[in-house]
């Protein structure tokens, strides 16, 4: 059976594409994770929610002879989805020298491995944070990168530029990256979620928290040129991006692709203010959410949504979540953590 490597597949998106993959798709699954911020219980919960099992491999990707030694030894890999780097925006300005050498010296590893298996298809997660400040709202796949508004956000726009040399280099290998907006939500079970070992610094984990007292939510900013003041961003459900993967696999395996390398925006095309956000949560909740406003936060733009046209027509990916689905699923994740 050919096999499909997850990196990463004990996080947040990728233990939902385990989901998606098991569900709609015949690979044998083999995740790799070192649990720098996920735990192993992930995999139980993907076992339960889909009833089926797979291999998992505890491996640090910025270990090249770890590499070696657990995976040089696997054959018919079809392709690799790679999902493990670090993700905190906040944590990448305090401490940029980590965020440049776990993502990108585990890319830079996986590849070499891609280089000595001969393995056809990578799909890469990158982030709509390579867009920095655009000047044109939505933004698609063509409008010009800005400057990183933070180190987080420049190794996505690195990670993508290792990958499109690799690409030239090597016409054989196929790649498709995915610049996702901000995924959001849990599995619409309630069985799965996020589930960050440190202490989360998105906005939807600490909005649930916050509602069952375990975090305090501070609003970061109100005087952003917006239509109400605050940040804007197109929130996306985890579900939607994990059925993009699948999605962008069978493109990659049956040779849809014209190009070696494409790229695609995952957003459902619908900005969301911070405010939004919150009075979403206490619609579908029917709670009042204590929060602050405090000051603005380093490295944050100031919005950012996406014309999601491409992936519609090339990938044949329809999101199927709205804002309040997104905030259900959340909150029906957290009210079973705490059962
Ligand atoms: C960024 C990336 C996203 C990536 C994510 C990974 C952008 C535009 N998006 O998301 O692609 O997947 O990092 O972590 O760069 N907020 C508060 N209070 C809080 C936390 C957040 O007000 O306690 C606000 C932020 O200021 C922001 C919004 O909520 O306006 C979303 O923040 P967050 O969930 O952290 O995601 P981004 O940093 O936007």
């Amino acid at each position: 059976m050919k096999k499909i490597l997850v990196t990463g597949g004990a996080g947040y998106i990728g233990s939902h594409t385990i989901i998606e993959l098991l569900l709609k798709s015949t690979y044998e699954i083999i995740s790799i994770d070192n649990f720098s911020n996920s735990a192993p219980a992930a995999y139980d919960r993907i076992r339960q929610i889909t009833n089926q099992n797979f291999r998992s491999i505890q491996l640090n990707l910025c270990d090249q002879n770890a590499i070696s030694q657990n995976l040089d030894a696997l054959e018919n890999i079809e392709g690799i989805i790679h999902f493990a780097a670090f993700k905190s925006v906040p944590d990448s300005v305090k401490d940029p020298i980590l965020y440049y050498h776990n993502n990108i010296e585990s890319l830079n590893n996986l590849l070499k491995f891609c280089e000595r298996k001969n393995i056809p298809n990578f799909i890469f997660s990158s982030s709509c944070s390579v867009y920095g400040n655009a000047d044109q709202l939505p933004v698609t796949e063509q409008t010009p990168l800005k400057k990183a508004e933070s180190p987080y956000a420049h190794t996505k726009q690195v990670g993508e530029e290792i990958i499109e040399f690799f690409c030239q280099a090597h016409p054989q290998f196929n790649a498709v990256m995915l610049r996702y907006f901000n995924p959001v939500g849990a599995h619409m079970s309630g069985l799965n979620g996020e589930m960050p070992i440190s202490k989360p610094n998105n906005l939807v984990p600490i909005i649930t928290q916050t509602a069952v007292g375990k975090n305090s939510l501070t609003v970061f900013g109100n005087d952003y040129p917006t239509r109400d003041g605050y940040c804007i961003r197109d929130y996306i459900h985890v579900t939607d991006i994990a059925d993009a993967h699948v999605k962008a696999l069978d493109y990659l395996v049956q040779k849809k692709n014209k190009t070696n390398l494409s790229l695609y925006n995952l957003g459902t095309g619908i900005g969301v203010s911070v405010m939004e956000a919150i009075a979403s949560f206490e619609k579908v909740s029917g709670l009042k959410l204590p929060y602050t406003i405090g000051v603005r936060r380093a490295g944050d733009v100031i919005a950012v949504y996406a014309d999601n046209t491409k992936a519609k027509s090339e990938l044949n990916w329809l999101p199927q979540y709205n804002i309040d689905d997104m905030m259900q699923s959340a909150w029906k994740w957290q009210q079973n953590l705490e059962a």
